[in-house]
């Protein structure tokens, strides 16, 4: 069967991912003791695996260096992309909200400043509300935009709420929620057909058993 080559993402959900792949019998001890290396094959040769930021993984997948991407469902939202989404993997459930410190009132008539690191995400949404808003694009650290007076409000995504309530915000508007998706390059499904979907399933019938559903 042919090797697949699946674009893990780095950081937040790398550490499930891992898990989840090795609950379906793939080793990933290479994973786990990387140290800074980024390419990967694993023991039995079936599986390149490399590690790279989420919106690379949609990237590598699109231009076809991937077969397979993991990555959340927040950045395929945002930044979309030609693929196909096969599974939801239940792994990294979180939220897009509307956050800004205690003080900040959502129906205020004037033009709010919204700074994200979602920008089409955030103006998507208020748009829909009939609202129109200024964006500033931010790269990480959301939070302290309203606190140091860059914005009034953030739209960011929430998992546990700790980076919130550390900063002194609260969450005024619950968006979407987001988890993290297995996506598959078009080519790919056609030309690596059973090889992909042998991990597909694999991966299905474990999340299935496992939440119940
Ligand atoms: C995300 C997000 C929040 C935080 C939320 O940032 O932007 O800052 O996680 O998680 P929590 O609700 O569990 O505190 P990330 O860790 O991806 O890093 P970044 O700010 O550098 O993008």
């Amino acid at each position: 069967m042919s090797k697949l080559t699946i674009a893990l993402t780095k950081g937040r959900i790398e550490k499930s991912t891992v898990a989840l792949l090795e609950k379906i019998g793939i080793n990933c001890d290479f994973l786990r003791n990387k140290n800074r290396k980024l390419v990967f094959t694993s023991p039995d040769d079936k599986y390149q695996f490399i590690l790279v930021k989420a919106v690379d993984v949609l990237t590598y997948v699109q231009q076809g260096v991937a077969d397979i991407g993991i990555v959340g469902s927040d950045v395929i939202y945002e930044d979309g992309g030609e693929h196909y989404e096969m599974l939801d993997l239940k792994i990294g459930q979180c939220r897009f909200c509307v956050a800004s410190q205690p003080s900040y009132d959502p129906t205020d008539y004037r033009r709010k400043i919204i700074a994200t690191k979602y920008p089409r995400t955030a103006a998507r949404y208020f748009q829909a509300k009939g609202e129109d808003i200024e964006i500033i694009k931010i790269e990480g650290s959301v939070e302290i935009a309203p606190l140091l007076g860059l914005a009034d409000a953030i739209v960011d995504i929430v998992e546990t709420g700790d980076t919130l309530r550390e900063n002194g915000l609260v969450i005024f508007e619950e968006m979407d929620a987001i988890s993290t998706r297995l996506i598959v390059n078009q080519v790919s499904l056609k030309r690596k057909k059973q090889a992909v979907c042998q991990l597909v399933d694999q991966l299905d019938a474990y999340i299935n058993k496992e939440k119940g559903d």
